[in-house]
This record gives structure tokens, sequence and C-alpha cells, in this order.
């Protein structure tokens, strides 16, 4: 079982990258072979809808998303973290998100399986944000989402912490980490 982590904050060592180096060691401590791979430090051009990958069935934009794309293949659990950037996902992950365009091009253009085989994949999310507002979440998951129909990954759940805001709030919380460590193993239990 391979889990890749892919971190969407800018803030190292952050609200976000605490939760989810947690979730990661749950899925560890089950046996899984783990990944995590920093959005922020990685050259990720955003999409510049040219429809290459229409024909191709991959994107021609020779970055980092290169390997990324690699990642997402041989994951079988992906966990996406990333705090709320006006109500959003990071740019950093959104940019991401966005070049898995070339993704869709091959399942819906292509017809072929957007990560390449068609093993069972499940996709959880984690994401905090500093206000404490109705339906604070409810942007951000729809992209969320909204990426892991596309690229045929069950949605497995999620961990969102409204009202955490200072670097390393969360470790305040009662028991947010616990959760995500827990999480983490339920992610590759049965
Ligand atoms: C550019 C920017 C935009 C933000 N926008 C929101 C927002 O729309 N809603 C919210 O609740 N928090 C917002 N925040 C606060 C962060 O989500 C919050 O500080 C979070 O704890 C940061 O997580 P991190 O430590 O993982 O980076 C924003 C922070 C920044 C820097």
């Amino acid at each position: 079982m391979r889990v890749l982590g892919i971190a969407g904050s800018p803030r190292r060592g952050g609200n976000t990258d605490l939760l989810l180096a947690e979730v990661m060691k749950g899925t560890a401590s089950r046996g899984a072979e783990v990944k995590t791979i920093i959005l922020n430090d990685l050259k990720i051009t955003p999409c510049q809808h040219c429809d290459a990958c229409f024909e191709a069935g991959r994107c021609r934009i020779n970055d980092d998303m290169q390997m990324v794309y690699q990642e997402l293949e041989q994951a079988d659990r992906i966990v996406l973290a990333s705090p709320l950037h006006f109500m959003g996902v990071t740019a950093q992950m959104k940019a991401m998100i966005d070049r898995c365009q070339a993704l869709w091009a091959r399942k819906y253009v292509l017809k072929l399986p957007p990560l390449g085989d068609r093993r069972e994949r499940k996709g959880f999310f984690i994401s905090v944000g500093g206000r404490r507002i109705a339906n604070l979440f409810e942007p951000a998951l729809a992209t969320v989402k909204t990426l892991f129909r596309v690229l045929d990954i069950t949605y497995a759940g999620e961990l969102l912490f409204p009202g955490i805001d200072e670097k390393g709030a969360i470790a305040k919380h009662p028991n947010a980490l616990n959760q995500a460590f827990l999480a983490g193993q339920e992610l590759v239990g049965e």
C-alpha cells in the first residue's frame, strides 16, 4: 500500500503540515509505504489551456508536475493537505490540481484510465482555516472532491478544523493530532 501525502501550505511546520505528518504516521504504523511532496518546494506552472493533452494524454509542460503525475499513478491512497487561502485551497495546491486537466483529458477525451490503471484508490482531505463561519470549507471541498472524482479516486474522508490560525495552533487542540493519526490508520485499513 503506497500513500502519497501532498502538502499545499507555504508555511513549513504549520498546521496542515502537522496534521498531514500525523496522518502519514498513522498509515505507516499499519505498514504503508509513505511519501510526502511539498508543493511549495516545486516548480509547477499553472495550466496554460493549450489542449495539447487532448491528443497526447499528458501535459507538454516539462516541470516538477511530471514527477507528481508519476507519484499519483503509483499511489493507492492520496492525502491532500491545504489551509484555506481566500476560502479555497492554496495557489500551490490549485496549480497542481489544474494541471490534472491532462488526466481529465485522458479520461474524458481519450477514454483511458486517468491514472493509468483501474486499481482502487482512495483520497483524503485535510484543511484548516482561521475563521469560524458556517460552510467555511465548502468551496475548497468542492474543488478537492471534483479532483478526486475526475481521477476516479474514492473520497474516503476529511479532517477540517476551523478557528486555527497561528502557526502550530493545531497542536493545542485537544485531540486533532490524535484524530489525524487514527484517520491515517483507518485510511489504509479495511
Ligand atoms: C493568503 C491567506 C489567505 C487566507 N484566507 C483564509 C480564509 O479565506 N479563510 C480562513 O478561515 N482562513 C484564511 N487564512 C488563514 C489560514 O487558513 C490559517 O492561518 C491556517 O491556520 C494556515 O495553515 P498552515 O499553518 O497549514 O499554513 C488565510 C491565510 C493566508 C496567508
